[in-house]
């Protein structure tokens, strides 16, 4: 089954074909980093009005790109939520309208059920059951993951997602928007033992995660030391790195499970990958994440989610939905 899956739901339109015989066929990207860099955050009116431009050339570029026609495609899947509204309805609209078109069934994805199917597109994949960490831009979270759609909320962010943070302490040290590939750069030149920060939450039982106060403490410690960016940077990504790898650890050993995947846009974060591999393979487990360029948003995570959905004869009726938010233990299990 052949599969266009489309992403908007946030500052990227993603796009990509995905075959359940040939695997990922074609993807592209169009990120609007530049568009909302001046206002230093995304701008949702304007995300939408973007997504609005880009999204069919994308869906034409993708399909020359792997060499199929539209009458070849089997299925259209598209992010239905949870994300900003209007750029969720413009993917939503392009892909429901398309599969009318076309006369295909449509599914519409959960975000975050993408990013956590990302490290299914890559070699060895992981087995069922796993915990999942799904660290992006809006949420942090762990979940234990029993198959396609079989979720359990193990823990999650109280205040501000991991991304969030990263974001916010690098705006807070003038390294822009979005700042956490940014700051993660930075803190390569850090010394890790001139600042110590804390670990939030990890002498408490349970797997919550708050990262709002690491924020306030690099902006004191900024306020102390403005000549300190890199150590700063350095030690509050050891402080997020470290805290998000003793709640997975222990993850871990509470479901006895032997497998973690990590998903969303910080699991592209270099220190955290390696602070995970050498954590779980004490523990005698085993880590897997998607290439970069699939941690952050991309059509291929739709693409692929949709493709699992759609193959087990899911689809939607002719409406257009949206969903601002969504919580993902109320997916179906496939
Ligand atoms: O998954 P994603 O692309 O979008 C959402 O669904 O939110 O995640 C974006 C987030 C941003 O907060 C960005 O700063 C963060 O992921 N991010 C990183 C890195 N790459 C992206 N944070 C830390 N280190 C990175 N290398
Ligand atoms: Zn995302």
């Amino acid at each position: 089954m052949l599969v266009l899956g489309i992403e908007t739901s946030c500052d990227e339109t993603g796009i990509a074909l995905y075959d359940g015989d040939r695997g990922l066929l074609a993807h592209a990207l169009h990120t609007q980093v530049a568009l909302h860099a001046e206002y230093g955050g995304v701008v949702p009116e304007l995300a939408s009005r973007d997504h609005v431009q880009k999204t069919l050339p994308l869906v034409h570029h993708v399909l020359g790109e792997a060499g199929v026609a539209k009458t070849d495609i089997d299925g259209v899947a598209y992010t239905a939520g949870p994300g900003l509204l209007g750029a969720l309805l413009v993917g939503s609209a392009i892909g429901r309208s398309l599969a009318w078109a076309w006369n295909v069934p449509a599914v519409g994805v959960h975000h975050m059920e993408g990013h956590l199917l990302a490290p299914m597109l890559e070699d060895n994949p992981p087995a069922f059951p796993f915990i999942a960490l799904l660290v992006s831009g809006g949420h942090t979270q762990l979940v234990q993951v029993d198959g396609i759609g079989q979720y359990r909320m193990l823990g999650e962010s109280l205040d501000d997602a991991a991304g969030e943070a990263f974001d916010k302490t690098a705006k807070l040290l003038d390294l822009g928007y979005p700042g956490g590939p940014a700051l993660a750069k930075l803190a390569t030149e850090g010394d890790p033992t001139r600042f110590n920060f804390p670990r939030p939450m990890v002498d408490r039982p349970g797997l919550d995660f708050s990262f709002s106060g690491l924020k306030t403490f690099a902006l004191n410690t900024f306020h102390e030391h403005p000549e300190a960016r890199a150590d700063i940077a350095r030690a509050f990504e050891d402080a997020v790195v470290d805290t998000l790898a003793i709640k997975c650890r222990r993850a871990l050993r509470e479901t006895g499970l032997t497998r973690l995947i990590i998903a969303g846009g910080v699991s592209a974060n270099t220190r955290l990958r390696t602070q995970l591999e050498s954590m779980v393979a004490k523990e005698g487990a085993g880590v897997f994440y998607a290439r970069p360029e699939f941690c952050t948003d991309n059509g291929a995570m739709i693409a692929y989610a949709g493709h699992q959905r759609l193959a087990h004869g899911e689809q939607e009726s002719v409406a257009i939905k949206a969903r601002a938010r969504w919580p993902m233990e109320t997916l179906t299990a496939v």
